[in-house]
């Protein structure tokens, strides 16, 4: 038997096939045909401090190999999610990373303070400083090492539980900002979010796109990924999360031998929500196939 069991701080986890944030709703309204407790984990779409309605439509357009989305954050608030998504996490039987976004140092600060007060089953939270489509916040910070060192550091006070930073590829020195995510007290990275975008209509010269630019993900991401995953591994010590254009098994094994302890799924869950589900049958085989017992020792090994 294959060992596909992976560790991010003090967690283990039964496999290292995570649903990217965003692309799993909160992860407790999935169709009756996925079964969530086959997965390592479920990243949840990113959560505010108040309700957001999100941008305008058109917010989302298909591009070549993947799409372009411009949500703006749309969800129902921190209150509401601990009200009434956070009790069903008992009995989802995998676990939860909830994704935090703010607009300021105290509204991650603050969303952290509200789930600390009071007892739930998240294993963890991951840090969006890396959302495209927001005037304030988001990338804003994923783009400045030390504004990213700044909220770790004050999110990293407020909890025991992972803290997990998620990464913009829409910077210079990505393996720079990762550094300073380690040094303030992240568990782990998550590399990458999406690239930005923008997709013209011809007939009309109007962006397909309501907010004009948007962030691009699917499979057209997968060497961008590949490349950051890699630099950030030559830097780090924490475990990197590799997100970006995997629709298969063998993506998996790539982002493994580029340095990646584990991967989020996104885009492939639009067209198939159970595709995580199905890799883990398929990540033993391979390990069985060329002879390894644990799939931790792919990581890194790119032969350069
Ligand atoms: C959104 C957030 C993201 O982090 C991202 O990469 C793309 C879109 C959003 O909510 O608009």
């Amino acid at each position: 038997m294959t060992d596909l069991r992976i560790q991010i701080g003090n967690i283990e986890f039964k496999n290292p096939i995570f649903t990217a944030s965003g692309t799993f709703g909160y992860g407790n309204d999935v169709p009756d045909f996925v079964d969530v407790s086959k997965l390592g984990g479920i990243f949840t779409k990113s959560i505010t401090l108040h309700p957001r309605e999100g941008n305008p439509p058109p917010r989302i357009v298909e591009t070549p190999s993947g799409m372009i989305n411009s949500i703006g954050l749309a969800n129902v608030g921190v209150d509401h999610y601990m009200r009434e998504m956070v009790p069903s996490y008992s009995t989802i039987g995998t676990k939860i990373i909830m994704n935090i976004a703010g607009s300021t140092l105290d509204e991650y600060a603050e969303i952290i303070r509200k789930m600390e007060s009071i007892s739930s089953d998240i294993v963890g939270y991951e840090i969006n400083i890396s959302c495209p489509n927001v005037k304030k916040g988001g990338m804003e910070f994923g783009v400045d090492r030390s504004l990213t060192a700044e909220l770790t550091k004050i999110l990293r006070s407020l909890t025991e539980r992972l803290l997990i930073v998620k990464l913009s590829p829409n910077v210079t020195d990505i393996a720079a900002i990762a550094t300073a995510a380690e040094e303030c007290g992240a568990d782990a990275v998550s590399a990458i979010n999406t690239v930005v975008g923008m997709s013209i209509n011809p007939t009309t010269w109007k962006s397909n796109i309501y907010t004009v630019f948007g962030g691009l993900s699917g499979p057209a991401l997968k060497p961008i990924g590949l490349a950051a995953v890699q630099k950030i591994f030559h830097s780090v010590k924490i475990p990197i999360i590799g997100i970006g254009g995997i629709t298969g098994s063998l993506d998996v094994i790539e982002y493994f031998l580029a340095g990646a302890s584990a991967v989020q799924l996104g885009t492939v869950n639009f067209q198939d929500p159970s595709t995580g589900e199905r890799m883990i049958d398929e990540l033993e085989t391979y390990c069985k196939d060329v002879s390894i017992d644990s799939i931790s020792s792919l990581v890194g090994k790119v032969k350069n």
